[in-house]
């Protein structure tokens, strides 16, 4: 058992204390149980007697559940910096260089693409990401996407099959889109619990990646999908009518798209990545569109070599506030209980009694200075299922 006192302020997202959207407690203590599980999160006057002797006061930090990081993409070769310096030079982002780190991945042996995504998931157990979604996507053929699920499998249960990223080159795109619903899928879906496609200009169309997505369904995969980042297209309105878990990017929508997402109820989230956005020097999603219309909204790093080099949910957060008009307390419910949401989990995003023990012990007394101290370093511990992965509390 584990018990924390003197806890500034304790994220808990339960709605049922009826303390705002974050079930915020301040002056709080937080029991786990034997079963590594949250037993009691309550006023620390409140905690009972009996188990204030092994109590460790932690001195007024703040403690927020761990970020879900639900769109990563960890499992790659190379990287792409000189890409990067191009595009800041002024030359823009396009779908194509995708390819450049495909090549970089199948020459990688599968040693290698674990070890980079193994210290890319721990960068970002570093930061607070307690649980993070990554997929395959650099491999494209289907020996290279079948290894890339497999290092993927090892570092997450939360894989992802996107053998859908773009058409690798020397194929033609129906016979790619055959491949993938067929022998590449069926290689792949053992270690995958998602299927995705990019549904964007030099990517996928709506057509094809209606018959991929259901393809993956068919074969037992949850669906989520990459839709209306580099322009407006039919891909959030195909997830919605599919009823995928999560539409990602949702950055050129219009009242139609809106309106779906809003009528799925919740069912299926809007994914936004405002680290794309910066690192391509594009336009942010208007996340109090969202919002205001009633989708339900997560926050993720979309981590990857070409778009969004970076692991950093605090910098998604401050992004979130800072450029996307969001409120502190919003883009940390995103980036904690959205995210589990676009995952589809109960058991992690909250601290609710019952939820997985998985926690960050900021180094400020309130969640407000992840958005507040943008760039810092924030993070002193970091827990998982009550056991601390990183970081230390002293
Ligand atoms: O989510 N949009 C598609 N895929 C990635 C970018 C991939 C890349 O450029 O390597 C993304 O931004
Ligand atoms: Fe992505």
């Amino acid at each position: 058992m584990l018990v924390l006192t003197g806890i500034g302020t304790l994220v808990t997202n339960d709605v049922t204390l009826e303390r705002g959207k974050l079930g915020v407690i301040n002056n709080a203590a937080l029991v786990v149980g034997d079963d590594n599980k949250v037993a009691l999160a309550c006023e620390a006057v409140n905690l009972p007697r009996e188990l204030r002797t092994n109590a460790v006061d932690i001195g007024g930090r703040a403690v927020i559940p761990g970020f879900v990081d639900s769109h990563t993409h960890l499992v790659f070769g190379g990287d792409r910096a000189l890409e990067f310096e191009a595009r800041m030079s002024g030359k823009p982002y396009t779908a194509g260089g995708i390819r450049t780190t495909m090549s970089a991945t199948r020459g990688a042996s599968n040693d290698k693409l674990a070890e980079n995504a193994r210290r890319l998931a721990n960068e970002a157990l570093h930061t607070g990401t307690t649980t993070l979604e990554t997929k395959s996507g650099y491999g494209l053929s289907v020996l290279d996407e079948t290894r890339s699920l497999q290092v993927a499998a090892s570092i997450t249960s939360e894989t992802t099959f996107l053998g859908a990223h773009v058409v690798p080159p020397d194929s033609q795109i129906d016979d790619y889109v055959n491949l993938v619903c067929g022998e590449m899928l069926a290689q792949c879906a053992p270690s995958a619990k998602w299927i995705d496609v990019f549904c964007d200009r030099g990517a996928f169309e709506v057509d094809h990646a209606r018959a991929i997505l259901s393809a993956g369904a068919k074969a037992g995969l949850g669906m989520r999908i990459h839709a209306n980042q580099l322009q407006h297209g039919g891909g959030v309105q195909l997830g919605v009518e599919l009823g995928v878990a999560s539409c990602d990017h949702c950055t050129h929508l219009n009242d139609a798209d809106v309106s779906a997402l809003a009528d799925s109820n919740g069912s299926t989230v809007a994914t936004l990545l405002p680290t794309a956005e910066l690192c391509t020097r594009s336009q942010f999603p208007d996340a109090r569109r969202l919002i205001d219309a009633g989708v339900t909204v997560a926050l993720a790093s979309d981590c990857n070599p070409g778009s969004s080099y970076t692991t950093s949910m605090p910098l998604v957060i401050s992004l979130a506030v800072l450029n996307m008009n969001m409120t502190c307390e919003e883009a940390v419910w995103s980036a904690t209980a959205g995210g589990a949401a676009a995952l589809r989990r109960q058991d992690i995003g909250t601290l609710k009694i019952g939820a997985s023990a998985d926690f960050t012990v900021l180094n400020t007394p309130s969640y407000i200075h992840l958005a507040y101290r943008p760039g810092v370093k924030l993070v002193d511990a970091v827990f998982r299922l009550g056991g601390c992965v990183a970081g230390s509390l002293l």
